[in-house]
């Protein structure tokens, strides 16, 4: 048995599959997003402890003695957040998140300098963490002088849970302190933010063993002593373990909060310019290029939470047959957007909005908004040398088949529905967890799952999506020039 524990932003989840990849059970613990200003996004690390020991007892109650079987556990998390501790490994202040925009300024001024571009291969984003944690040494100067070490979310909890101060290449590879295509971090970067490498932990590849289960934490769960942890990845990487997205030509869109489209590389491909990431994956000697949008099931859910009804009832609402476009437009720009735009001070917006808008065509236009974005990440991602063909859906938002079909018509490509099962970023960890407790071939182990059904686009309303496309896409400089 191995485990898989994925620390989400809405919460964390706890994965159990046996020795032939087979899902067993699962347990959730949830998490709440602070935002005390307009562009902050905080969570309390001391949540992740009791969202993971809340998700992990649920599988004990259900599955004890499955769970005493583990022999592996791969951590997988959201990317980005600079979880900031002092020498007695204090947790000094809340944990700055990936969709945290406050420290604009210090990733605009870092990305001016051209070292930055130049050894991860990446824009400065402000989600990323060095400039956050510059943000912290020009607002919060005692907390960064207390600051022995910073750890990345997942890595919080693999310290929680080995005593090991220990990151992998694919979320170290969103700091923005490291040499992507040497896969090792950069002492220059750091010491351009009044870091050094004693601020960080050592690296390993995702496949590789981190470190092993303290045994407290080992008895309370009803588990060995001895149970492995490998390095796991970045829920993205993890994600892409999870669905075989591990070789050239292979790609993803998932619709999580945040939106990705992923594609992976053998090898390091960076274009800084078109504002598409460039990381290392979980295996060994792969990189993988993605698009990221902030608000992707974050949009669905806000839209949800104002008009009190859930995800599903609105998007059921719209019946089963994908409509034509209203002509009201969405703009998900809720925390500002990173591909292609790189700005965190443009907000969302309805546009076109007429007597006949009702709660269902502001839905309709809500995916859309979302299905254009991601064309957005896909010409980015095509300037970059990466030309989409297909792709298969992950995530939360991929359960509804209206979605998918906007997203399929609005790419032009078709859409893979993977055949029922949980192929995220917590099947990705647990797969990672086997990989370093068995030693085996990575690439034997993370293939891609059957098709369940494709959705193919529906060419019938492809010009008129086209021209909604062309709408949302003239709409951005248009409202920049009023919100500037
Ligand atoms: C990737 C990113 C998000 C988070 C969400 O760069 O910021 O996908 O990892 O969990």
């Amino acid at each position: 048995m191995y485990l898989g524990l994925d620390l989400g932003t809405s919460g964390v989840k706890a994965l159990l599959i046996d020795d032939e990849q087979r899902i067993i059970a699962s347990g959730n613990g949830s998490l709440e997003v602070t935002r005390p200003h307009s562009g902050w996004s905080e969570q309390d690390p001391e949540h992740w402890i009791r969202a993971t020991e809340h998700a992990v007892q649920e599988l004990r109650a259900s599955h004890g003695k499955e769970l005493a079987a583990v022999k592996g556990i791969g951590l997988s998390g959201q990317m980005h957040g600079a979880t900031l501790l002092d020498a007695n490994d204090q947790v000094l202040r809340p944990c700055m998140l990936w969709n945290d925009t406050r420290s604009h300024k210090e990733a605009s001024t870092l990305d001016a300098d051209p070292r930055f571009r130049a050894l991860t291969g990446n824009i400065v984003f402000p989600g990323f963490t060095a400039p956050k944690v510059d943000w912290v040494r020009n607002n919060e100067p005692d907390i960064f002088s207390k600051t022995r070490h910073i750890l990345l979310p997942k890595d919080y909890l693999r310290l929680w849970l080995t005593g090991e101060y220990v990151s992998e290449m694919s979320d170290a590879a969103g700091t923005s302190w490291l040499d992507v295509g040497k896969r090792a971090w950069s002492q220059e970067l750091l010491a351009a933010t009044e870091l050094s490498l004693d601020h960080m932990p050592s690296l390993v590849e995702g496949t590789d063993v981190s470190g092993t289960l303290k045994s407290d934490i080992a008895s309370r769960w009803g588990m060995k002593s001895n149970v492995v942890v490998a390095g796991g990845a970045g829920d993205n990487a993890a994600s892409a373990c999870g669905m075989g997205t591990v070789g050239e030509g292979h790609a993803f869109i998932s619709l999580g909060t945040s939106g990705v489209l992923f594609a992976a590389n053998n090898a390091y491909l960076p274009n800084p310019e078109s504002a598409v990431h460039t990381f290392c994956h979980a295996l060994p000697n792969t990189w993988h290029q993605m698009g990221v949008i902030l608000s992707a099931t974050d949009a669905l859910n806000w839209y949800a939470g104002i008009t009190s009804r859930n995800a599903a009832e609105l998007t059921n609402e719209l019946g089963p047959d994908l409509r034509e476009p209203s002509g009201v437009t969405f703009l998900p720009y809720l925390s500002g957007e990173r591909t292609p735009l790189n700005d965190s001070s443009i907000r969302g917006s309805f546009y076109g909005l007429e007597h006949a808008s009702d709660r269902a065509v502001l839905t309709q236009a809500v995916l859309e908004g979302v299905a254009f974005a991601f064309c957005d990440c896909s010409r980015a991602l095509a300037a970059a040398g990466t030309q989409l063909e297909r792709v298969t859906a992950v995530g939360g938002g991929s359960r509804s088949t209206y979605w998918l079909k906007t997203i399929a018509t609005a790419l032009n490509i078709p859409v893979d529905v993977p055949a029922d099962g949980d192929f995220g970023a917590a099947f990705g960890a647990a797969r990672l967890g086997l990989i370093a407790a068995e030693q085996v071939n990575p690439r034997e182990i993370c293939v891609a799952p059957s098709t369940a059904s494709t959705i193919e686009p529906e060419t019938k309303l492809t010009a008129q999506f086209d021209a909604a496309y062309h709408r949302y896409h003239n709409l951005y400089p248009a409202l920049k020039g009023v919100q500037s």
